[in-house]
């Protein structure tokens, strides 16, 4: 899109943007009365859960092969660790959010000192039966259900963990999402998110999948931006592909907001 305007030359930042009618920011810059943006058209919920009941066969070796389950463990052991309602509670329940094949809802569940009772969704009902038949097998149980981040099918503040793992970045407006997420929250509660991160070996994701671009500093303002408050970025401390392609951050649900 090339938009005349009226003001001087100045630049601004493409990512994380999620006031663009839907559409994913690609690059923004003013030059002089110029406005230079692109953007992309994500893909539409339809079209996502076709091409993810696609992936769903391979996607626990995508898993696997790029180390994602002891990253995901490190993470939320970390983003527990900044969340002091997880030394005082005897039980926690939570939700995974596009679940896949639950490999967030495994890492949770050994990352957590104490029971954790979960829940989890996903659009995709391919991934939601690879999940179950993949849970099952390493005897954990988790209660899945079809159903869209965006329209979470729980009352007000049922969960201490609201989680989503590389699923944000796939909306037209994350921040509605993540809205709905905190909605599901109990105050109090902690919300998790992991987001593809904008690197070069991210590109290739973002350009398959139509995705934001997201940096740390994009992400962190998504969790204000949803009420959230302690936001902080964790990351994995480890090598390799995950950390290229991968960011998370974690806030806290106010105690007043109900
Ligand atoms: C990149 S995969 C990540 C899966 C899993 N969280 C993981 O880390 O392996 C994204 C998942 O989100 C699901 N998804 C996409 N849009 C969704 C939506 N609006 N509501 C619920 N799930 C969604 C997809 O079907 C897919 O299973």
């Amino acid at each position: 899109m090339l938009t005349p305007t009226r003001s001087t030359s100045s630049s601004a930042p493409a990512g994380g943007d999620t006031d663009n009618g839907g559409r994913i920011p690609v690059f923004a810059r003013r030059l002089g009365s110029w406005h230079l943006s692109l953007q992309r058209q994500p893909y539409d919920a339809a079209n996502l859960v076709a091409n993810y009941d696609l992936a769903a066969a391979g996607w626990h070796k995508i898993i696997d092969r790029l180390d994602y389950m002891p990253a995901y463990r490190a993470l939320l052991k970390q983003a527990l660790a900044h969340w002091p309602a997880a030394r005082s509670s005897q039980h926690l329940r939570a939700l995974d959010c596009g679940t896949g094949t639950g490999a967030l809802s495994e890492a949770l569940a050994g990352a957590c000192a104490v029971p954790v009772e979960i829940d989890a969704v996903d659009i995709s009902p391919v991934m939601l039966s690879k999940a179950g038949e993949r849970l099952r097998k390493i005897g954990l149980n988790v209660a899945l259900r079809q159903a869209d981040v965006q329209r979470l099918p729980y009352a007000n503040n049922s969960f201490d963990i609201v989680m989503a793992g590389h699923i944000l970045e796939h909306l037209p407006d994350p921040v509605a999402a993540l809205s709905e997420m905190v909605r599901v929250a109990r105050p109090g509660g902690l919300v998790f998110a992991c987001i593809t991160r904008r690197t070069l070996p991210g590109l290739w994701i973002h350009f398959l999948w139509r995705t934001h671009m997201v940096s740390p500093a994009d992400a962190e303002n998504w969790l204000h931006r949803a009420a959230l408050q302690d936001v902080t970025s964790v990351s994995p401390n480890c090598r390799g592909l995950f950390r290229q392609l991968s960011l998370a951050c974690c806030g806290v649900k106010p105690d007043n907001q109900c």
